[in-house]
């Protein structure tokens, strides 16, 4: 009955009530993968895929807020992404410059806080004020908090906080004794939130791409082929759909 019942509810678009009705996630990664390709496609420059990604990042941070999701942390640019060619990296930059300042009246009123995760050092500062801006004007939201992985690199992460370890023992602040989990987990960037319970990538590529390696320890994965512009809301439904599907052990029986 109930497989039958799984058959049933993949097949009609699923709507925010039903999801409801079983476990919603705390946290949502999403790997925004397939501009370039989206663009390539129609014969259009990468950055118009690149701008075009922006209106599933607003729906699906809408859902989210609708859905009672609290956290979302959305790759959108990686440490590795620095090395593309020069005219990409400041078309991202420009576009991440003037999308921040176009959304930030509407996350702020729909009760969403921005935090930037990721390399601050290497962000130009014009765009780094943007999103500095943004932190503090949204501190106070409690509805969504959303991460924004920018010039973001899971190891080079991890690579800090071992050195803020170093630093801590240095300093006595703690003892290598003590240093367990929580305590490591509390000198990462994604300090305030729980690991994610969904990792969604896009554009058919299966893999993390320096995206989360220790938070995603338990994660529950899910690919698409659909390219980033194109993911629609009834997709991210589905994604949450197939996620309440699954059974979490935690390497228990
Ligand atoms: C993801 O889309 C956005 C960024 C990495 C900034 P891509 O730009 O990687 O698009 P594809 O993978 O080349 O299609
Ligand atoms: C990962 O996508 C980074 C973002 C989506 C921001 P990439 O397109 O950079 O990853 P690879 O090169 O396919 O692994
Ligand atoms: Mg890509």
């Amino acid at each position: 009955m109930k497989i039958f019942s799984h058959l049933f509810s993949s097949k009609k678009n699923l709507t925010i009530e039903e999801i409801k009705k079983n476990s919603i996630p705390k946290h949502v990664a999403i790997i925004m993968d397939g501009n370039g390709r989206w663009a390539s496609k129609r014969g259009l420059p990468r950055l118009a895929g690149h701008r075009e990604g922006v209106k599933p990042l607003k729906n699906v941070v809408r859902l989210c807020n609708d859905l009672g999701i609290k956290y979302i942390t959305a790759y959108s640019f990686s440490n590795e992404n620095w090395e593309r060619p020069e005219n990409e990296v400041s078309g991202l930059m420009q576009l991440f410059f003037e999308t921040v300042a176009a959304e930030i009246e509407d996350l702020n009123k729909n009760g969403v806080r921005i935090v930037l995760i990721g390399n601050r050092n290497l962000i130009p500062q014009k765009v780094l004020k943007r999103f500095e801006d943004a932190e503090n004007i949204t501190k106070n939201n409690e509805n969504v908090v959303l991460n924004i992985a920018f010039s973001y690199g899971s190891r080079q992460e991890i690579i800090e906080a071992v050195k803020k370890a170093c630093i801590d023992i240095k300093n006595n602040k703690i003892d290598i004794k003590d240093i367990d989990e929580d305590y490591f987990s509390s000198l990462l960037f994604t300090r305030n939130c729980p690991d994610p319970d969904l990792l969604i990538r896009t554009s058919g590529e299966f893999r993390i791409s320096n995206f989360l390696l220790w938070q995603i320890a338990y994660c529950e994965l899910y690919f698409t082929k659909t390219l980033w512009p194109d993911f629609s809301n009834a997709e991210f439904l589905k994604a949450i759909w197939d996620y309440q599907q699954r059974n979490r052990r935690f390497g228990k029986i």
